[in-house]
């Protein structure tokens, strides 16, 4: 009895050490620390309300009962019921969304960067499927047919979508793991983003002449998820530092190499939410279009001048005439990478042309040319 107690009570130390040993996670997409309270926002969940106050319409939503109205471009449209409809979801860690789709309809490849998501079919049979993170054993599509009752997951910032096979409407209900899980639609983000990423980067990235890319950039893209980032900002990091010795081999299409620093490689970091990474690029070597479904990213320049952006999906161009080497820090042992262009276009197997020709709007043959180039596993 004695034992026991003191087993329970040492578990329960441990487990309280684990809960507090770091942040809390980001419930949107950033929250720029400010000095002056006036200048500021409150984002991270929201402020709460006197639980004196609250009531039940606190916790309510009606009307999801009503289907969207999918005569738009890729035949879907995402009803959301996240802490923005309901207040009372504010630090709950959950949210929903109702999925319509028309016949034939597609909800385009898309991540949630801050939660998984496990998705019923009401009505219909789906056609969905997801992309593993870039790994020795490429970008594998994991795929199936659901029909009515059957119930799909899909991990935490993997790129995902659903299309409807059938010749009558469909309607899935998705549960998330966030009061704010957030969406960043791949073609809207790489081809549709306000202003537009450089042609230097896209042509390198996807490997494709500037004429596909800025036709791809043409296309009108729908905001079937709701919104995304609006205000993409640029970061510049200069911060002089000894060079390290080992040079990596940047010769291949995208004329970079990541030398990555993880769990993989340093066991120890098992459970402590930190990684590194030391990236070199060749003169204009481009770290092309990526995301950490798992970690945000500090980076700093030791060599060289890279101009990098973000909307979540991020990039370093070098822009000079020499090398550059950039150290990044990542907060998770193991933070992951999905190439947006690998993972879309180069999947093993590849993502059907029903979907990516509805997604990326354009024609069959565009899309082939795309899937036939040869995608570096950066
Ligand atoms: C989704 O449906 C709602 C309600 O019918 C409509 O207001 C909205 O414009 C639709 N969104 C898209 C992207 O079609
Ligand atoms: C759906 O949207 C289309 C295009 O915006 C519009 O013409 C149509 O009237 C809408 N349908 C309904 C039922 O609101
Ligand atoms: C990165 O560099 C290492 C060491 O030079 C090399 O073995 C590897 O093939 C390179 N990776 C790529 C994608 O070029």
């Amino acid at each position: 009895m004695g034992a026991q107690f003191l087993i329970v009570t040492v578990f329960l130390a441990l487990a309280s050490s684990l809960a507090f040993a770091s942040d809390p996670s980001p419930l949107q997409d950033f929250c720029v620390a400010v000095d002056d309270p006036k200048d500021a926002l409150f984002v991270n969940g929201k402020f709460c309300k006197n639980p004196m106050l609250a009531t039940a319409e606190d916790f309510f939503r009606k009307g999801l009962d009503i289907a969207g109205n999918t005569s738009n471009k890729v035949g879907s449209n995402v009803t959301q019921v996240n802490v923005a409809q309901i207040p009372g979801l504010n630090t709950l860690g959950v949210s929903l969304a109702r999925v319509d789709y028309a016949p034939y309809g597609l909800n385009p490849p898309h991540t949630h960067p801050r939660a998984t998501e496990i998705l019923t079919v009401l009505e219909g049979t789906l056609y969905v499927g997801f992309v593993t993170s870039n790994s020795d054993t490429g970008n594998r599509l994991i795929t199936k047919v659901l029909n009515k009752g059957d119930v799909f997951v899909f991990p935490i910032g993997l790129i995902h979508f659903q299309f409807n096979t059938g010749h009558s409407n469909a309607v899935a209900i998705a549960a998330l793991s966030s009061q704010n899980p957030g969406v960043i639609t791949i073609a809207n983000s790489v081809f549709g983003s306000n202003p537009p990423i450089s042609d230097d980067v896209l042509t390198k990235a996807f490997q494709v002449e500037k004429n596909v890319v800025d036709y791809l950039q043409a296309q009108f893209w729908v905001f079937v998820n709701g919104k995304f980032c609006k205000n993409p900002m640029l970061l510049t990091a200069e911060i002089s530092a000894e060079g390290t010795v080992y040079s990596r081999k940047t010769s291949n299409k995208v004329g970079s190499n990541v030398t990555q620093v993880n769990v993989a490689q340093i066991p120890g970091l098992n459970t402590l939410g930190v990684s590194l990474a030391r990236v070199d690029y060749a003169p204009y070597g481009l770290n092309p279009p990526h995301t950490h479904p798992r970690a945000t990213e500090i980076l700093t320049v030791l060599e060289g001048t890279l101009y990098v952006g973000f909307g979540l999906i991020h990039f370093q161009f070098n822009t000079g005439h020499s090398n550059a080497v950039a150290i990044a820090a990542l907060s998770s042992q193991n933070p992951g990478v999905i190439t947006i262009a690998n993972s879309v276009f180069g999947s093993n197997p590849p993502i059907s042309d029903d979907v990516l020709t509805k997604a990326f709007q354009v024609e069959k043959n565009v899309v082939d040319y795309l899937q036939a180039q040869f995608w570096v596993n950066n």
